[in-house]
Parts: C-alpha cells; structure tokens; sequence
C-alpha cells in the first residue's frame, strides 16, 4: 500500500517535489532553482523546457533521497506560479517562445487600450478581476500577435495554451503521445478568461481578446483523478491541480469562511475564504476562486496579490550585492535598531493591490547621510509588512471580518524580525503552523482527497498545528506614524511614469 502522496511545487524561482505522509509531515524533498530571464526592463521569462526537466530531476532525486519508488505514492498533486503563460506546438512538445512570467509587465500598452474602453474594471462582475498586466489572457494574446503564425495554428488546435499546471499535466501523461491538456479552476481564475459563475472560458472574452477556444485546456475541478503518470512514474495518478496561493490556503486549512492565510514568497498573497458565492470587492482586491474539490460546491476567495516581496530581498543580493545569501537579511536588518528614516517602496512590476497601479516605480526615500546598508535591509522587510497592511485593511473594509490571527507561511516566515514586525504593523496576531510548506502540502492534500488517501477536510483540519505566534507590541502612537510614513511613500511612487 501507498504510504505517501507528492507534490509538486513549481514557483517563480524553483521548482521542488515534497512527498507527504498521512499526518502532513514532510518525508522528503528536493529542490532546483531556474533562471530567470530578462529580456528588457519589465520583461520577464522562463524556460519552459528547463522547468520541465527541473520538475522531473525533482522527483527522481526526491524519491532517490529516501529510498522511495513510483509505487509508494498513492497520487501526485501540482501546484504552481499561477499567471505565468506558455504556447507550445502539440506534435513536437516545443514551446513557440519562452513562458511570460506572471510580473512581466509587457503588455501594459494593451491593458490600457482596452481599459480606454469601460475603464479598467470592465470585466471585473465576470473574472474578478480588474483588467492588468498580471493576468494570463492579453500575455496569451501577446503571444499569438507576436510569434508569427501562433494564432492560425492556435485555431486550428495545433498549438497549445496553457499555464504552468498545464505544461506540466500534458508532459506528465505522454506529453506528445496523447498528454491530458487540461487546467483547473483556481489557474483558470487567474486567466481573465474565465467566467467566475458558470467556471467556462467566457465567449465574450474570447471574442475581445481576440483568443481560439481551440487552444484553451479543459477546465477541470482541483481534486480528481485526471489521469495517469506516464514513463517514470507510470501508474501514478495526477488527483489534484491548485495554484500556489489557493494551495497555500488549502494547506493552512482555511476551509471556514473568513479564515485568511498570507505566503510570502517572491511576491506576497493573501487570501481569505469568502464561502460559495463569488466576493466582488469594491477596495482592490482580486474576486478568484479558492478551490473546488470534485463534485463539491466551489469555495471562493478574496485575494490582496503584491508582487514583490521576497523578490526585493533577492534584488539586495544580486543587483545590489549588499547581502550573499537571502538568509542573511535577518542578521543585517538586526544590526541596526529602527530603519533609520529609511522606506523602500518595491513597485518593479508597478503597484498590485489594492493600488493596480502599472505607472508605479521603485524607490527608496528618506535617506540621509546617517543611513546604512543595515538601514536598506531593514526597510526591505518592512515593505513587505506594510505592503500586507494595506492589504488586510482592504479585506477588512470589503469583507466587515475583522481577521483575527493571521497565518502565515512561505519562506520568508523564517524570518522572526519580520513576523514580529508584520504582528505589530497589523496589530493582529500572526501565526506561523507547524509545517511551512503549505503550498506543496495543499496540492498534495488536493490528490490524496481525491484518492481516498484523506478522507476529507476535518482529518487535514486535525493536522493543522501552531508552531509559534506573535503578538503585537508596537504601541499604537509608533504604528500610526510608520504607517503614515509608508502611505507618503507610496503616493510618491504612484503614476512615476506616463
Ligand atoms: O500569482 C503569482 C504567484 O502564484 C506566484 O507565487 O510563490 O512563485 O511567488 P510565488
């Protein structure tokens, strides 16, 4: 018998595979980093084929790492960076170009072309979401306007669109031998595609951005036996697809209405179960789908996406050079006892929610002669927590839930100065659960429901427990006048450029 469900988790930066066992721990993992690819400023791109043969180096190394076989999986779950856009030619297997990464900002002309037309929330009541350069359907159309002859073939189903989850499923079932095209609700969500009530790609939409319905997957639920692993892994069963935010909401067990979870990553989601009615928000926030385990109700979800979060660290490190290693930005924001007057407001990809500002820029302010690298690092993790402020004051304003702890996972979560910091800024208690790999753990929890491997949401509930929690100690004085200083420093960063 099948001891273990795996994961795979494939991010903005690496891609991993987590095999689970039934309490949820983890038993083991591998990881490998891909490169990132840029072009021109706000261009962004990955290699869909590296990512691919990432994935499957992952795997085996994984299951090599414990003595593990194919057989001692009961299924695979995927989850995935969700946005990010790829066409790939169905006899061959070949991509047509690389894949635009989610922050990739190229298409922003387009947006604003359309948005001259009903403004920027035009399809907000149908996709929940405002029209952006985030989403996958105007890169989609980047695509099949750019690389010649894309959307004839498109038409004609000889070329294949298709997320992360997509590439990977179709590559993991026989790729070219007959691979599953397919995606499931939470990625379709993320298009601007697909109709958030009916959870089919909208005709309409189609029609405007100009898209062939003959290159779209199947839209699937996110916890079902879609097929079987070829090759390798031959037998195993792909159960469960979520993309990596609704996965990390899965995974902390938000299944209650107005439980919310945040993952800082390289960028920073937070996501709060709203019931099985769509959310329409009125203060930024993004109306998606949360999951949608077989034949059972969908649950959807409030999201506040920010772009850049752990990515501003990464930034320090390689364009600044001022750290060697991510994990060094604790001891050097420790170093120094406030941020020195220093606030950085990280808007590379322009500002996400709740601002969607495509015109914002980066900056740094509030230097003096007194500021130090010490000072930088510190502001650095603090726009993450101010940025999450914004956020959660906007689901507040949407919702009326006041959140009452919020937890917290993703690898920055290591990060005890943060956490303190980000409990104190919010005034909200922020708890960090036992197993911080909740992204890869909800795509697993996804198959093994879907397997019988769990026997539903109550025995995951059971699994969830705290690891250490945070309270806030900022007096309320201070936290008014740094918030205060952070909205002044987003002001400024608004419409830099025309
Ligand atoms: O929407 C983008 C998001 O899915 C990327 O997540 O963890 O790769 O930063 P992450």
């Amino acid at each position: 018998m099948a001891h273990y469900v795996g994961a795979i988790d494939q991010g903005t930066t690496s891609s991993r595979f987590i095999v689970f066992d039934k309490v949820g721990s983890i038993v083991s993992v591998a990881q490998k980093e891909h490169e990132q690819i840029y072009p021109g400023p706000g261009h962004v791109e990955h290699d869909p084929l590296e990512i691919w043969r990432n994935t499957q180096g992952v795997i085996e190394q994984a299951l090599a790492r414990k003595g593990l076989s194919p057989r001692d999986l009961a299924a695979i779950g995927i989850t995935n960076q969700r946005e990010t856009t790829l066409i790939w030619d169905r006899r061959t297997g070949r991509p047509l170009y690389n894949a635009l990464v989610w922050q990739d900002t190229r298409v922003d002309p387009v947006v604003e072309e359309f948005a001259r037309d009903g403004g920027h929330d035009r399809l907000r009541d149908r996709t929940g979401l405002p029209l952006a350069s985030y989403f996958s359907g105007l890169k989609l159309r980047w695509l099949l306007d750019n690389v010649p002859g894309a959307r004839e073939r498109a038409a004609a189903g000889d070329v294949l669109f298709g997320n992360i989850d997509t590439w990977l499923v179709w590559n993991l079932t026989g790729g070219v031998r007959g691979g599953c095209h397919i995606t499931d609700v939470t990625n379709a969500s993320r298009t601007q595609l697909m109709n958030l009530g009916s959870l089919a790609w909208d005709e309409e939409i189609l029609n405007l951005f100009d898209i062939p319905r003959a290159c779209l997957p199947q839209i699937r639920s996110s916890s079902e036996v879609y097929g079987e692993a070829a090759d390798g892994l031959a037998g195993v069963p792909i159960a469960g697809i979520l993309g990596d935010q609704q996965a990390a909401l899965v995974g902390q067990a938000c299944f209650r209405q107005g439980e919310a979870k945040n993952t800082y990553g390289t960028g920073c989601f937070m996501l709060m179960n709203t019931g099985e009615t769509p959310y329409p928000s009125k203060c930024g926030l993004l109306t998606t789908v949360g999951y949608r385990f077989g034949q059972a109700r969908t649950v959807y979800a409030l999201e506040g996406s920010i772009a850049i979060a752990g990515a501003l660290v990464q930034w320090l490190r390689d364009n600044l050079g001022i750290i060697g290693s991510s994990a060094e930005i604790e001891t050097l924001a420790r170093g120094v006892d406030d941020n020195g007057g220093v606030t950085i407001v990280p808007a590379f990809s322009g500002l996400y929610a709740p601002h969607w500002n495509a015109h914002a820029r980066g900056l740094i302010g509030g230097l003096t002669r007194f500021a130090n690298k010490g000072h930088i690092g510190r502001a650095a993790l603090e726009a993450t927590a101010f940025q999450t402020r914004e956020v959660l004051d906007a689901m507040t304003k949407d919702t009326g839930i006041a959140v009452k702890e919020l937890r917290t996972d993703g690898g920055m979560v290591v990060n005890e100065l943060l956490m303190q910091f980000q409990a104190d800024i919010l005034n909200v208690p922020v708890v960090r659960p036992r197993v911080i790999e909740t992204t890869a753990l909800g795509a697993a929890y996804a198959a093994g429901l879907a397997t019988g491997f769990w026997s539903g949401t109550d025995e995951l509930v059971r699994n969830w427990a705290v690891d250490r929690r945070w309270n806030p100690a900022m007096d309320a004085a201070r936290r008014e006048r740094l918030n205060a200083v952070w909205d002044r420093a987003v002001a400024r960063s608004l419409d830099w450029t025309d």
